[in-house]
């Protein structure tokens, strides 16, 4: 198996499980404990069954962003997502996660986000195999593979994504794409972070395991990247 061990890993946490009253405050403390990308769950009721956010918060944390040099990063749980991105853009998104599963002509939908100078990213469910991904492997930064079935946030990891990261490394690394980023979405935490990263992931987005009542935010992600450590340098 292809190990990953030398690769960063970088935690991009889910504001979905932000308490919203303070949500400025909680993504400034991610930016103050260094991370450097912030991944915001936009969900239309339609591809999944529940309804988020939309622009107007990326432009609200915008600024914060902007100031720490983060990228923000929206993860388009919709159908029909060409529609929006020109707005998601404009509104100050500069990656951009698009589903196979909502996507007709995802080549398309692809070139649209690189035109708009965001990282294109396309993501799978837990049950779509990773070669749909085959042919827009090379078209795209960001490679999202679901660890839960996408709607909410707080739902138990599904552990057969290991393996799914370790077969989509080896796939990257044979076709001379090592540079598209694996990302992984859905119950990460603690558990399992250190195997997720020693399998490939290079990205990963905690979303309850960051923002909960049990630890501050920036203890959260002390400890997330304590676990990780113990593979790949984590930021
Ligand atoms: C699920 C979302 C996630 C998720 C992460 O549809 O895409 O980003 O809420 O949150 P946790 O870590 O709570 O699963
Ligand atoms: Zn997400």
């Amino acid at each position: 198996m292809t190990t990953n061990a030398s690769q960063r890993v970088l935690i991009a946490p889910s504001i979905l499980a932000a308490d919203f009253r303070r949500l400025g405050e909680q993504v400034s403390e991610c930016l103050a404990a260094g991370i450097r990308r912030i991944h915001v769950d936009v969900m239309d009721g339609h591809f999944v069954p529940n309804i988020s956010m939309g622009p107007l918060v990326v432009e609200a944390l915008r600024p914060l962003a902007q100031n720490a040099g983060a990228v923000l990063e929206v993860h388009l749980m919709i159908d029909e997502p060409d529609r929006y991105l020109a707005e998601f853009s404009r509104a100050g998104a500069t990656a951009m996660t698009v589903h196979f599963e909502a996507c007709p002509h995802i080549h398309r939908t692809v070139h649209n986000i690189r035109a708009l100078n965001a990282q294109p990213g396309v993501g799978l469910n837990p049950a779509t195999p990773l070669m749909m991904l085959d042919d827009i492997l090379p078209d795209i930064d960001v490679a999202l593979l679901m660890s839960v079935d996408p709607g909410f946030g707080g739902q138990k990891f599904i552990a057969a994504t290991v393996d799914k990261v370790a077969r989509l490394r080896a796939i990257l690394v044979r076709r001379g794409l090592d540079r598209v980023e694996i990302e992984v979405d859905g119950g990460v935490g603690e558990a399992n972070i250190t195997e997720l990263a020693r399998a490939g992931m290079t990205i990963a987005v905690p979303g309850t395991s960051v923002f909960n009542d049990r630890k501050s935010v920036t203890e959260s992600i002390r400890v997330l990247r304590t676990a990780c450590a113990a593979v790949a340098p984590c930021e």
